[in-house]
């Protein structure tokens, strides 16, 4: 069986191996968690050997970490199009469906994987499930809609609850809260992806549909690529 450190080995190997594909020039979207965090590293000690790019970050921590490894970074709101983005997953079939939002920065990874024209996730092989759903869909909710969206959740035939963090509603960097959302094993993905959307209070959910190109994903000592 195989342990953290061996998951966290995939990880970084397949961090090394998606950095491979940015060029210098490249506008780069930064993904957001422990993952990504390997790839964000890795683009720091390119840099420093002299790469050029410019970096859009999908998190205040993802933002601070660029930061601190001097990746030079550019508004969201400046740039009509992102070249290659390299993120996360929480969940992730062959197909390249995903569950993504487990860190709380699905919106901003929603927006910046839909300008990037190259899309790249980096996995370890504990991610990967022949169905979505075991791991819960976040939904980022305005605060004031909250207690309604949880409602409709259940008229829908879902289970969901407010995620919490140190006795309090855990905040988005948009200052929002997450709905965690049980439906069980998704057998229809788009359809729950727009019935969701079709929430009045929802801003974002984490079923990421079509917005994979590649998923790299480290296996032992192998890196394993699903594509279109
Ligand atoms: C954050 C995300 C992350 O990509 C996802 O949660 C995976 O995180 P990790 O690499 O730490 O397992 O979607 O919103």
């Amino acid at each position: 069986m195989k342990t953290k450190s061996d998951f966290e080995r995939e990880k970084e190997l397949a961090a090394k191996e998606a950095v491979k594909l940015i060029g210098d020039n490249m506008i780069v979207g930064l993904g957001t968690g422990s993952t990504a965090y390997y790839a964000i590293m890795e683009i720091g000690q390119r840099v420093k050997e002299g790469l050029k790019i410019k970096a859009v970050p999908t998190s205040e921590e993802t933002e601070k970490l660029a930061a601190s490894l001097n990746i030079e970074l550019i508004d969201i709101k400046t740039v009509d199009a992102i070249d290659l983005t390299i993120d996360g997953a929480d969940e992730f079939t062959s197909e390249l469906m995903m569950i993504k939002g487990g860190g709380g920065a699905l919106f901003r990874e929603k927006i910046v994987l839909s300008l990037t024209k190259k899309k790249i996730i980096i996995s370890d092989s504990s991610k990967k499930v022949e169905m979505l759903g075991k791991f819960k869909v976040p939904v980022e909710v305005v605060p004031f809609a909250a207690n309604y969206v949880l409602k409709q959740i259940a008229s829908k035939g879902g289970s969901s609850e407010l995620r919490m963090k140190d006795g309090r509603e855990f905040l988005t960097d948009q200052e929002n809260y997450i709905i965690d959302a049980d439906f069980g094993l998704i057998d229809d993905p788009k359809t729950l992806s727009t019935l969701l959307n079709g929430i009045e209070g929802v801003l974002a959910h984490g079923l990421f549909i079509e917005l994979a190109d590649q998923i790299i994903m480290g296996d032992g000592d192998t890196a394993i690529v699903f594509e279109k």
